[in-house]
């Protein structure tokens, strides 16, 4: 039983919880119930933007500027996700057979605008978590021996090269890497490197499509085109790409592409995908095992039959397409090129060793700069601590900012005061 104390905690528990349920719904309905006009954005683009920035649950004095870790899903991501937890809750299908688990299901009413999204076919798109799941299903499912080599760069994030150390010590295959210039100067120099390293024993390329360490937009379609010509899988982990530029995966020609809309689509938490190319889907082993594994004729569905998952998470996904759409993704391109490069430039005024490519097709939404001998740890807590600026940096110097939609041109600036501020009451000159 639980005594006066602990009644006490879970009633005050109970309590919170309904106050914040209150207060989401309360911001939520706040939310401007539809996106502004794009008549609006001929008329004036930033009142446009501010207007958007309504959609966002991010507090007014916020400035978010780390949305290259994870984006923040708005008001109309998760109203498709509560409604679809109210729909399916119900568990009161006409059909008795039919439960909203998505483990053994096409799905195709979300697959079919993510593919109309992507690029792909809706059988060359299984739904997954996440890029990390994705490239696992890549690095486990492709036929190698001991001995084999896959190359990438340098700058592979964990979850895209972690799968490939697992399989190469369990496994004996091998990891090569180029070293990408910081910063990449041109497409060239990255072929190059690419095309030096290949050997007769390397069967897949895999690199970020914009790559976490430095934002680098890499040639995907050329690096595709080069293992192609030499008989080599291609992978590409696009976890930043959808929602930041505008991309094709039939385009850029590339055997898999894996991808976390949850950052830059704003899409919810757990919502990834695998492309897999028609010709491809034969050669790929599944990782997940369920009904359907060993089934071809479903082609890319049979990567997503993972047994029971969240539903409600394809609902917020399928909006989260629905939004980039409104808006435009060539408005939202060049909205996050525009940012990007504002905010670099400043940084470079500053006297920021720019690690972004000086080549405006190798960046965009994400501009990463080096600023000894400040200590990138101790800015980043001042600045969230003392100024509700939230960044990401890398040890012991890196700056990453990642400039978003949402960002407001008043944001970047209150940032750059910030900044100039810490380096004041820090003496760095
Ligand atoms: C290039 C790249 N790949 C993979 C990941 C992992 O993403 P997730 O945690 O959504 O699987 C990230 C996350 O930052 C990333 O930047």
């Amino acid at each position: 039983m639980l005594d006066r104390r602990q009644f006490m905690a879970v009633g005050t528990g109970v309590t919170g919880a309904i106050g914040l349920r209150n207060l989401l719904f309360a911001q939520l309905e706040n939310a401007p119930a539809t996106l502004p006009d794009v008549s609006l954005y001929d008329k004036n683009q930033d009142t446009y933007w501010a207007e958007l920035r309504k959609q966002f649950l991010i507090p007014a004095d916020e400035i978010y500027l780390n949305n290259g870790t994870v984006g923040s899903s708005p008001a109309p991501v998760l109203r498709a996700i509560f409604d679809a937890y109210n729909t399916t809750e119900k568990l009161n299908q006409q059909d008795p057979e039919d439960y909203p688990i998505w483990g053994y299901a096409a799905w195709n009413e979300f697959r079919d605008p993510l593919a109309a999204f992507v690029g792909g076919t809706r059988d060359e798109i299984a739904l997954l978590r996440n890029a990390t799941e994705a490239n696992s299903y890549i690095a486990n499912g492709v036929d190698m021996k001991a001995g084999d080599e896959v190359l990438m760069t340098d700058q592979e994030h964990p979850g895209g090269e972690q799968p490939w150390q697992l399989r190469a010590k369990r496994y004996g295959i091998v990891i090569k890497k180029v070293i990408l210039p910081k910063p990449v100067q041109k497409a060239a120099q990255v072929l190059n490197l690419f095309n030096d390293a290949i050997s007769p024993r390397t069967r897949v390329i895999f690199f970020s499509h914009i790559t976490t360490a430095t934002g680098v937009v890499l040639p995907a379609k050329e690096l595709c085109a080069l293992a192609r010509s030499k008989g080599i899988l291609s992978a590409v982990d696009g976890a930043h790409v959808p929602g930041m530029m505008r991309f094709n995966v039939h385009d850029i020609g590339c055997d898999l592409y894996s991808s976390s809309p949850h950052k830059w689509l704003q899409a919810p938490k757990g919502s990834g995908f695998l492309f897999v190319r028609d010709e491809v889907i034969d050669r790929l082993w599944n990782t997940i095992a369920t009904e359907g594994w060993d089934e071809p004729k479903l082609r890319a569905e049979r990567f997503q039959r993972i047994g029971s998952s969240n539903v409600p998470s394809l609902w917020g996904l399928r909006a989260a397409i629905q939004m980039a759409n409104q808006i435009g993704m060539d408005r939202i391109e060049k909205r996050h090129r525009q940012l990007g490069d504002y905010i670099l430039g400043e940084m470079q005024k500053r006297g920021a060793e720019s690690w972004t490519s000086p080549d405006a097709a190798l960046r965009c939404a994400i501009a990463t700069v080096n600023v000894p001998p400040i200590n990138r740890m101790d800015l980043e807590n001042w600045l969230w601590k003392t100024h509700k600026i939230r960044i990401r940096g890398g040890d012991p110097s890196k700056l990453r900012l990642s400039t978003p939609y949402y960002l407001q041109k008043k944001d970047i600036d209150r940032f750059l005061e910030k900044f100039d501020e810490y380096r004041r009451e820090k003496k760095i000159a």
